[in-house]
């Protein structure tokens, strides 16, 4: 029987590794033999094994992860739920891979007794590659939106994500009336819109996919709401771009088309963002509204090259994205290594340090989410992941002549995939 002390006793645990995380972007904290302490599933205190060893509780349980490399858990700024099996379809570019293998796929998320195993399968995926905090695109569907939260409860994972809105260029069976995307936008916000880790987020597909009826239904939600955030795509392809300026032709330019309905802001996100005019520019900055850079997508369907450099000069938040299905892995790492070719490709710095700040803080604050996660500063929730940088023997081969940390994430960032990914914790589980 529980006594009324043992109700009161903390959950505490002591994870005993290699740490680095990121105080700011300029800031990385490597502490090479050190503790982890969590309590209740937040961070009580990180410091050197030797000064914090004598101060834990008594019957604490330590897990030993000497000899690998613990981070705060990954950050995808940008994922689509729904894709998983559409990932590499050989496809022209966007607009016609979104027709042929997208939008049926997506279809198919009408069934609830399809939606589950794809969704419980996409949060394996995240968990497995250290994903911890994801931006998600489901379907239009509200019984598939509403798994996606359900499950990401049960997890007890931090997302954000909401019921992707089309009302046009798609097939009928994804289009939603204006009303409709209104009560149903609005009902799932009241379920589920801070509850537990659940962040909802409006979420129209891109500016082709919705009549101006729809922007204006779902600016009307932001305008009584306004700490929901938005994500959506921007100028990712030329015809996109084309087809879109065709669509709303009185608009300035295409981010215009979301700034006129509200949408821009802290926390809200903006995939791709490859063909930016100088004036969308300077609004993403003055709006501190986020960019999501989806580097394997942006390959893998010839977008462009995003042009990093104009990002950082602007001081416009910045997450990376898998973007899978057009993005062809879960890896946070893999994605940085491609992210890395796109700068190399534009003669644009991008150390290692720039990547695994942008995969934990950057990303959490593009996300908004550095209130609760990023780092292990002190009441942040605890999930982090373990790495180990020795888990081909290439990297073993690779890694044996340094003990240079900015060398070692370097490494793991290029050569790295889920296979260095060794346990992944939610709140210290
Ligand atoms: N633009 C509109 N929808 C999509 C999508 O599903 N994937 C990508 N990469 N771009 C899009
Ligand atoms: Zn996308």
């Amino acid at each position: 029987m529980c006594t009324e002390d043992s109700y009161m006793v903390k959950q505490s645990i002591a994870i005993k590794s290699s740490f680095i995380h990121f105080l700011n972007e300029t800031n990385m904290v490597f502490i090479p033999k050190g503790i982890l302490w969590v309590e209740d599933g937040k961070v009580k205190a990180l410091a050197p094994e030797d000064e914090l060893i004598l101060q834990l509780p008594k019957n604490i349980k330590i897990q030993d992860y000497t000899g690998k490399l613990v981070l705060p858990g990954f950050v995808d700024g940008h994922v689509h739920a729904v894709q998983t099996q559409a990932i590499a379809s050989y496809g022209k570019q966007l607009l016609d891979w979104l027709e042929t293998y997208t939008f049926p796929l997506e279809q198919r998320f009408e069934d609830p007794s399809f939606a589950l195993p794809a969704i419980q399968f996409f949060f394996n995926q995240l968990l497995k590659n250290g994903t911890t905090t994801a931006a998600i695109f489901p379907s239009k569907h509200v019984d598939a939106t509403a798994i996606l939260f359900k499950e990401a409860l049960r997890l007890n994972m931090r997302i954000v994500a909401g019921k992707t809105s089309m009302d046009r260029n798609a097939p009928e069976g994804l289009c939603d009336t204006t009303s409709m995307s209104f009560q149903e936008n609005e009902a799932l916000i009241e379920e589920f819109n801070q509850k537990g880790r659940l962040n909802y987020a409006l979420t129209p597909r891109f500016a082709i996919t919705s009549t101006d009826e729809q922007l204006s239904a779902l600016s009307k939600i932001k305008k009584n709401r306004p700490n929901i955030a938005v994500q959506t795509h921007l100028s990712e392809n030329i015809d996109e771009i084309e087809t879109t300026k065709k669509l709303f032709p009185s608009s300035k330019n295409y981010l215009d088309i979301y700034d006129s309905k509200g949408f821009l802001g802290k926390g809200s996100l903006m995939a791709h963002a490859i063909y930016l005019e100088e004036q969308e520019w300077e609004r993403l900055a003055e709006t501190q509204t986020s960019i999501v850079h989806c580097p394997t997508s942006n390959l893998f369907l010839g977008s462009g090259l995003f042009n990093m450099k104009k990002c950082r000069d602007y001081n416009i938040p910045l997450a990376l994205g898998s973007d899978v299905g057009g993005g062809l892995s879960f890896s946070m790492l893999k994605t940085a290594a491609e992210a890395y070719k796109i700068a190399a490709l534009q003669n644009i710095e991008f150390t290692a340090r720039n990547a695994f700040y942008l995969l934990t803080l950057g990303g959490a604050k593009a996300l908004n989410q550095d209130a609760y996660i990023g780092n292990f500063e002190v009441g942040k929730e605890a999930d982090f992941v373990v790495l180990d940088t020795g888990s081909t023997e290439l990297m073993q081969k690779r890694l044996s002549n340094t003990d240079d940390i900015d060398e070692i994430l370097f490494v793991l960032m290029m050569l790295g995939d889920e296979r260095n990914i060794h346990s992944v914790y939610l709140k210290g589980k």
